[in-house]
């Protein structure tokens, strides 16, 4: 059997997962092919030969990937799984796989991957107990985190409930989340649904450490483009002070926090007299623009950390986005300004992808 990498991104979005898959192996010069249909919500990554393969496996990182929300190296398929026991057949596959640390039952994000879900949570229990027995999976809940040696993690996804991949990724390379997904519930009183890109951004672009920094009682932050204010809440929701630049109105009961302060600006030319810790930015305008202005902001040091939205509603959006990125790290270096970037379409996302910047500081001595 072929043994394919699949890679899970929003339907919709499999040439641009897959251009960037390609870019990835290129980079490599591992010689391999995408394969993809519409609305699919995967992408499969055929690596042709065996030495390829396992570098492709080991350099893989989700982190460094932009369209896909989760990955695995699919060594089994199994077809026409006998509802009175599908379990027999799967332990014996992933038997094979050496032991994992962890194991993760998922579907797709496309429509009919979503109808299994129900399915997929009533087998993962007794899936993960009888790969635990058979020491297929770690015992995970009884041993400490510095026991736990294991560094594949298991992924079964179905594509029906008769049908299956298995497969592995390395741990920490991959998400540790089914299907590579942060589910949010939007809070009561946030003032637009667009408040969860931001939470997930934070949640998944920046690490804990970073935001225990930047998120503190007083520190400021200006989030541009932002009525009603979705943004700008989860900003207060972490203790910082905001100035909100939009000619729109702004949610009342946010404002009423007086932790913000509205200016009835032009996003794209205003700048604060204080540097802040932090600048968001949701406009819809050409991913180029905000680009610049999000460069520009960095270079003069108004802010330390960016996180933004590139609205992506061309075809070549892996082209767009590597252009876009791609210029300004160029300014950055010519600046020779320190930083590190993440991007990432993520779940919350529709035609857009969210990109986090941030400037290194030199370490003080
Ligand atoms: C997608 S909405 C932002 C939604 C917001 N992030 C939230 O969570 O509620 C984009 C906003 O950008 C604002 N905008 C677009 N161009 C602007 C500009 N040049 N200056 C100020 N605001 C602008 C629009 O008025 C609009 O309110």
């Amino acid at each position: 059997m072929q043994r394919p990498f699949l890679f899970f991104c929003r339907p919709g979005f499999e040439n641009d997962c897959a251009a960037e898959v390609q870019a990835f192996a290129n980079e490599y010069n591992l010689p391999g092919y995408a394969n993809t249909k519409l609305n699919d919500g995967y992408v499969r990554f055929y690596v042709l030969d065996q030495t390829s393969e396992e570098i492709f496996f080991k350099e893989l990182d989700l982190s460094e990937l932009i369209f896909a929300r989760q990955w695995f190296w699919a060594k089994a398929e199994l077809t026409n799984l006998d509802p009175a026991d599908r379990v027999t057949p799967i332990l014996e596959a992933a038997g094979q796989f050496g032991l994992c640390q962890n194991l993760l039952v998922e579907h797709l994000d496309n429509d009919s991957g979503r109808e299994l879900s129900k399915f997929c949570k009533k087998i993962s229990t007794p899936l993960t107990i009888a790969c635990e027995k058979q020491g297929i999976v770690q015992k995970a809940k009884k041993l400490k985190e510095s026991e736990l040696q294991a560094e594949l993690q298991l992924h079964i996804l179905f594509m029906a409930n008769d049908h299956c991949y298995l497969g592995c990724s390395l741990v920490g390379k991959a998400s540790n989340l089914k299907g590579g997904i942060l589910r949010l519930k939007s809070p009561k009183d946030a003032p637009s649904r667009s408040s969860l890109k931001l939470d997930e951004a934070i949640q998944v672009l920046m690490s804990k450490k970073q935001s225990q920094a930047i998120f503190r009682l007083g520190h400021t932050a200006v989030d541009l483009g932002a009525a009603p204010g979705g943004w700008t809440y989860q900003l207060v929701q972490r203790g910082m002070q905001v100035t909100a630049v939009d000619n729109g109105p702004m949610d009342k009961k946010l404002m009423a926090t007086e932790h913000v302060i509205h200016l009835k600006e032009n996003a794209l030319t205003w700048l604060p007299q204080k540097p802040v810790q932090m600048l968001v930015c949701d406009m819809v305008e050409k991913p180029s623009l905000v680009a610049q202005l999000m460069t520009k902001w960095l270079i003069q040091a108004k802010t330390e950390q960016a996180i933004f939205n590139l609205k992506l509603p061309m075809k070549k959006r892996f082209q767009e986005v590597s252009d876009c990125i791609g210029d300004m790290c160029d300014q950055l270096d010519e600046h020779e300004i320190n930083y590190y970037w993440q991007a990432k379409h993520l779940y919350h996302d529709r035609e857009e992808i969210t990109v986090y910047f941030r400037r290194k500081m030199p370490k003080l001595n």
